[in-house]
């Protein structure tokens, strides 16, 4: 017999369920992994303990383990070509602390993003890089351009001569000049670290740009966002590095790591190479389409003369609609799941009612919607932000859309539950 607060939590996921299988989910930070993957996710691994490196654990048990975590690696050494790569973190803000401490020292002077031009919080004094005390000078950006001034970055690089540089945003709708800061921090020591957190899934498909070819010292990402696999995080990095990153993951900033989330990653890296073209490129040509209708039915969406977007990312400036956080509350009562988001001119202590919505088509692409499903939409949504329809009215439509689209797309068998409760989950 179930307990009435045991009822009361399953009853919740039942109805959050039903919820997200009638909505169009567009945060750009989340996706759906696929029936494998959870059916890895839901195993005993989940109940285990594999402290430090393979072969040299801390407990015994676990053999099979060390061999999960091998080939987990080797996959990603494969996916990426990056030298080698530490699979343990377990999420990305976890991978970002443990590079900030491979690659530098306390207090060193570092270059990032601020908040407002896409930076995420952990490249900030608020977060990882302020708990490692870094004296933050931020990259110069070009709001224009919605991308980092590439020209401005080097004088600064050059001037500063800082220790370490993080590229790679929460927004980052274009390619970041890596190329052009790898020509600089060569002649000035510093040392480079890509956060590749939002586009994770976009390189793996080989359609963003390559921040290992370029020659970062290390990508850090989580592994949830493009990249369609369970939360965690992940680090791909040079071998010079090795040793400070395995040490900075365990013990530095995980005792224990996920296992079942690591074998999770394991098969979503697999499917990626089977499917990591065709599923980027979908997103790729579903985030442009998105951008240009949207933009037809009189939203003010950002990046226009660069084709709106290159990532699964779109920025629309709501402040004419109501402002970011009262056009996101009405899209959510359409059962239109989106974030407001802070713009680059926006004041960064303005987080409460910022100008613009963040938007991502990776999850959409992944439930198999195409350029077609955009405009219909961009519609949906334009009906809200542009004719200030009422989001009960438009709900009734958006239930009935999404609700053709209940299969995983770009992975081996896509039904919901083809593989879970299977003789893996225990
Ligand atoms: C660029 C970037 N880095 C790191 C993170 C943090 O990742 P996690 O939530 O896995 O800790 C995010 C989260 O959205 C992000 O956008």
């Amino acid at each position: 017999m179930e307990s009435e607060e045991i009822k009361f939590i399953r009853n919740k996921i039942r109805e959050h369920h039903n919820w997200f299988d009638s909505s169009l989910p567009m945060i750009a930070s989340e996706n759906v992994s696929s029936p494998l993957t959870r059916e890895a996710t839901a195993s005993d691994l989940s109940h285990r303990y594999a402290e430090g490196d393979p072969g040299k654990r801390f407990y015994e048990g676990c053999k099979y383990l060390d061999e999960i975590e091998l080939k987990t690696q080797e996959l990603a050494v494969e996916v990426f070509g990056s030298e080698t790569a530490d699979v343990r973190p377990i999420s990305g803000v976890l991978a970002n602390y443990a590079a900030f401490d491979a690659l530098a020292d306390y207090g060193d002077t570092v270059m990032s993003l601020s908040v407002p031009s896409g930076g995420h919080i952990s490249h900030s004094k608020f977060s990882a890089a302020g708990l490692m005390g870094f004296d933050i000078h931020e990259i110069p950006f070009d709001d224009d351009n919605l991308n980092i001034d590439s020209e401005e970055m080097c004088e600064m690089i050059k001037e500063l001569e800082p220790e370490l540089i993080i590229l790679g945003a929460s927004v980052i709708p274009f390619p970041h000049p890596v190329k052009e800061a790898r020509e600089v921090a060569d002649e000035t020591g510093t040392r480079i670290m890509y956060d590749a957190a939002h586009v994770l899934g976009l390189i793996a498909g080989n359609r963003f740009q390559d921040p290992v070819a370029d020659g970062v010292d290390a990508v850090t990402a989580s592994t949830h966002k493009t990249f369609p696999g369970p939360q965690g995080g992940i680090i791909l990095h040079k071998n010079q590095f090795d040793k400070d990153i395995r040490r900075a993951v365990f013990p530095g900033t995980t005792s224990n790591h996920h296992l079942h989330h690591m074998a999770g990653l394991g098969i979503t890296l697999a499917e990626m190479k089977e499917f990591g073209e065709d599923y980027a490129n979908q997103i790729i040509k579903n985030a442009k389409k998105l951008g240009k209708e949207l933009y037809k039915q009189g939203c003010d969406v950002l990046g226009r003369e660069k084709g709106y977007t290159k990532s699964h990312q779109l920025l629309v400036d709501v402040s004419e609609n109501g402002g970011g956080a009262t056009v996101a509350k009405k899209l959510e009562n359409a059962n239109i799941i989106a974030n407001k988001n802070i713009l680059p001119w926006d004041d960064v202590n303005n987080t409460e009612e910022p100008s613009g919505i963040r938007l991502g088509v990776q999850e959409l692409t992944r439930i198999g919607m195409k350029e077609t499903d955009m405009s219909v939409v961009a519609e949906l949504m334009s009906r809200i932000i542009v004719e200030g329809e009422k989001p009960e009215k438009v709900k009734e439509d958006v239930e009935e859309f999404s609700g053709k689209f209940n299969e995983v797309h770009y992975c081996y068998d896509g039904r919901l539950g083809a593989y879970e409760f299977s003789e893996l989950q225990r």
